[in-house]
């Protein structure tokens, strides 16, 4: 097996930066600064604006590009291109593909990965598979979202939690250097399906008058059940990997978590006794975006000098289907 290592990160944010205030004086929604700061941790968000090119690939290629430039290599020397999303460009084809066409990677194939929060973990532990069997020597790793596409403005329960961005990562078939990837625990569980969920636009329910009236195209969570779920699965599958490793959580030097809230972080490093500040934290500046927040969380963790060589980093996600899953790098 030939080791595998992310090698290099980017990210991009749209440019429009919205502040808890915009639902409560702009859209009138029951809600107040307050119950949005102290339930979810989240004080701005990003909104992506199509016609500016920030649509979901439009976000993929610059976080990818600022990505390849860190890494010093040219997008033709890419294998392959994989984004993780639940809210591509278009049903058809994959915004991998816009992507790979944008960046000029013309040797690599393309997909993207539908494991909604779950989407880059899983994307990671596909990409890393590929490199360590040689099936690819370097793929881009991205998770991406507009979540803003498919938010029901009218539901205060969901809307406030969620932004738009884009974070990019290069793994690549490496003796030495970068982050080393180690290994990965995921699980899923469908049972939690209908606990969030769009209901309409796929084949079951295709887009009609009726599926838009209904508001059948947004996402529905039951939040508090989702929570719940959420710390339960997260504690688990880290101790589960670390265990797997004859590790503990007094070993971990920093946790890359999934961004979805900041109670249910701050809850999962209390069950695993992981102080605060070995969590890296960005809900509150970039809030929920779905695919996108291990990567530009881990983007923004280099970025800041939270992780030295030698330092075990642990990233931890769950989300709709129910996915969840964790992934051990080494510094
Ligand atoms: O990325 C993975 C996907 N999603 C998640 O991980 C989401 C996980 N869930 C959550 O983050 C939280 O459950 C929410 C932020 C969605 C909701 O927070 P909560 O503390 O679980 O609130 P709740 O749903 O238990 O509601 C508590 C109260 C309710 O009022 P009553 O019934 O007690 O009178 C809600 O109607 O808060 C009310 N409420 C709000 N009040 C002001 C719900 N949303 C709002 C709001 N502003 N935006």
């Amino acid at each position: 097996m030939l080791r595998a290592a992310l090698t290099a990160t980017g990210r991009y944010f749209p440019t429009r930066v919205v502040p808890n205030s915009y639902f409560y004086d702009d859209l009138g929604l029951e809600t107040n600064e307050e119950w949005i700061r102290s339930r979810t941790g989240v004080i701005t968000r990003h909104f992506a604006d199509a016609a500016a090119g920030e649509t979901t690939s439009g976000m993929c290629v610059r976080a990818a590009q600022q990505c390849l430039e860190r890494a010093g290599i040219d997008a033709d020397q890419l294998d392959g291109v994989i984004v993780a999303t639940i809210t591509p460009d278009q049903a058809l084809p994959s915004t991998a593909c816009f992507v790979q066409e944008a960046l000029g990677a013309k040797g690599a194939w393309a997909f993207d990965l539908v494991a909604a929060c779950s989407g880059y973990v899983y994307a990671l532990a596909q990409a890393t598979s590929m490199v360590r069997t040689g099936l690819a020597k370097r793929v881009m790793v991205i998770g991406a979202e507009t979540m803003t596409s498919i938010l029901d403005f009218e539901d205060r329960n969901t809307c406030i939690i969620f932004g738009d961005g884009a974070g990019a990562t290069l793994v690549e078939a490496k003796e030495t250097g970068g982050l080393e990837i180690v290994d990965f625990r995921m699980h899923s569980a469908g049972s939690g399906a209908d606990l969030l969920m769009i209901p309409a636009g796929g084949a079951t329910h295709p887009a009609s008058a009726e599926t838009i009236d209904a508001r059948m195209h947004y996402v529905k969570q039951d939040g508090r059940a989702v929570f719940k779920h959420a710390v339960t699965r997260i504690s688990q599958v880290i101790v589960e990997l670390l265990e797997g490793h004859g590790m503990t959580a007094s070993d971990v030097d920093l946790v890359v978590p999934h961004q979805a809230n900041i109670r249910i972080i701050e809850a999962c490093g209390r069950r695993l006794k992981i102080p605060m500040d070995q969590i890296a934290v960005t809900v509150h500046q970039w809030a929920n975006t779905t695919a996108a927040t291990i990567p530009t969380t881990l983007d923004w963790a280099l970025e800041e000098g939270r992780i030295n060589p030698g330092d075990n980093v642990v990233l931890a996600t769950f989300g709709a289907g129910f996915t969840w899953g964790s992934a051990l790098l080494k510094a």
